[in-house]
């Protein structure tokens, strides 16, 4: 269900997409969130409702206490493993689709981008899926486990860590230099499902702005408003973007 406010903004959008040459998404927890994906703004549930992610995605947290580290991100991985794409995620791969040019940067860890089909993500935060040494960053595929059950790394024997970035940590070199290439060369720039409460995507929307971009703010967080070159949605992803790709190209 499309608001009539929204509806107005979308029809604003729909020549300067068209019109677009290279479009960067950048997406955060709110795209997947339809995926039955918690936020990290969404408080934890269950077990570990008494937890706050800034505790547990930490190198200090998993140096203390590998056990309870594990066994949050194998949750994590498990909620994310009976997840699927939703309409946000397939109204992205639709997009690449129809516009010159489409660099998709997401802060998700959780794969669903390239499940849907979307092709080049650069992941900033890493990926769940995936593996590594907490001793030298490596990536490791395969592992045995200790006396209190943790997986080790085959070369070193230290511990095997999810391959995300934890607070306080550095960003992968190589997605972030194409996603700040990126982004000062797009001419249209949309953040979906971010707070932008975390650095340095935060940075990116208003990067694009500072290199003459049109700029397309969709969360549950702004009030719907259109002040070119900067346009706000507020409203569910999963409904917005294919509402929005669908009046863009309505005969595709
Ligand atoms: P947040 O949880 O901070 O923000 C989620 C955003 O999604 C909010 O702005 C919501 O309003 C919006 N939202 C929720 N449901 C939505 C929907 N259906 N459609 C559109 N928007 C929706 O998530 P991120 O901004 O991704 O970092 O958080 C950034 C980083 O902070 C994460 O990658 C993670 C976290 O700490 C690391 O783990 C390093």
């Amino acid at each position: 269900m499309i608001d009539a406010d929204v509806s107005a903004v979308l029809d604003q959008l729909v020549p300067i997409l068209r019109q677009a040459q290279h479009v960067v998404v950048l997406t955060g927890a709110g795209i997947s969130a339809e995926s039955g994906l918690p936020t990290f703004r969404d408080p934890l549930t269950g077990l570990w409702a008494q937890y706050r992610p800034e505790e547990l995605g930490t190198p200090q947290a998993f140096r203390t206490n590998p056990q309870l580290v594990t066994e949050w991100f194998a949750w994590r991985r498990e909620l994310v493993q009976a997840a699927a794409p939703n309409a946000g995620h397939l109204a992205l791969v639709a997009l690449e689709q129809h516009v010159p040019h489409l660099t998709l940067v997401t802060q998700n860890v959780d794969g669903l981008h390239q499940r849907a089909g979307s092709t080049g993500v650069l992941e900033l935060h890493g990926n769940l899926a995936r593996f590594k040494c907490f001793e030298d960053n490596q990536p490791v595929t395969e592992w045995s486990t200790n006396a209190d059950g943790l997986a080790c790394c085959p070369r070193c024997g230290g511990l095997v860590r999810p391959d995300v970035v934890w607070f306080g940590e550095n960003l992968p070199k190589h997605e972030l230099s194409t996603a700040l290439a990126a982004t000062v060369q797009s001419d249209l720039f949309f953040s979906i499902g971010t707070s932008g409460n975390v650095e340095p995507a935060a940075s990116l929307p208003g990067y694009a702005l500072d290199r003459g971009a049109t700029v397309v703010v969709n969360n549950l967080d702004v009030l719907t408003s259109a002040t070119p070159p900067l346009y706000r949605l507020h409203g569910q992803a999963g409904s917005i973007l294919p509402e929005l790709v669908r009046r863009a190209w309505p005969d595709a």
